[in-house]
């Protein structure tokens, strides 16, 4: 059993890609910022002006180890930083949306910035983060996705 990681930046379309995933290979999401804000019953943005980002990534590593409890394959639908928990994977079959940065520019409109705490240094962040993503397989859209995964998961003849 893996799961099928999705990895990029923030606003990269990973959540989007997720649904369109779950629709074609009808697996069941899992999404780490989801996940966090139901657990602590707060928002992300309320997370990381009450308590930091620190605390932030320390929900995030709770919901790596939630991950590794799940029995079926799942969609993980990462935040952009979940990478920082290193690790990645043993949780599955990492993707990375690589989605150039004039479109993530376009796509954080004020509204999106809110929600997204790091997002006022993101020219900064996208360099720093392409280094990290970079070990994983890069894709463009769900069709590369969804080949590989086939493959992959092919019964052996
Ligand atoms: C973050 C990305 C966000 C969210 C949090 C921190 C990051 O997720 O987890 O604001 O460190 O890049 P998205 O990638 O879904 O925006």
């Amino acid at each position: 059993m893996t799961h099928l990681v999705l990895m990029g930046f923030m606003a990269s379309g990973k959540s989007t890609l997720a649904k369109q995933l779950h629709s074609s290979l009808n697996l069941p999401i899992f999404s780490t910022d989801d996940w966090i804000e139901t657990q602590s019953k707060m928002s992300i943005s309320e997370i990381f002006s009450l308590y930091g980002e620190s605390e932030f990534r320390a929900w995030e590593k709770k919901a790596y180890q939630k991950i590794l409890t799940l029995k079926k394959s799942h969609i993980i639908d990462c935040g952009g930083g979940f990478v920082l928990q290193g690790g990645m994977q043993r949780l599955g079959r990492v993707y990375y949306l690589n989605t150039p940065l004039e479109v993530i520019e376009q796509r954080l409109n004020q509204k999106e910035r809110d929600k997204r705490p790091l997002s006022k240094d993101f020219k900064e962040l996208y360099e720093k983060r392409k280094e990290l993503y970079k070990e994983f397989l890069e894709v463009k859209n769900m069709q590369e996705i969804v080949e590989d995964w086939k493959r992959i998961n092919a019964p052996l003849p």
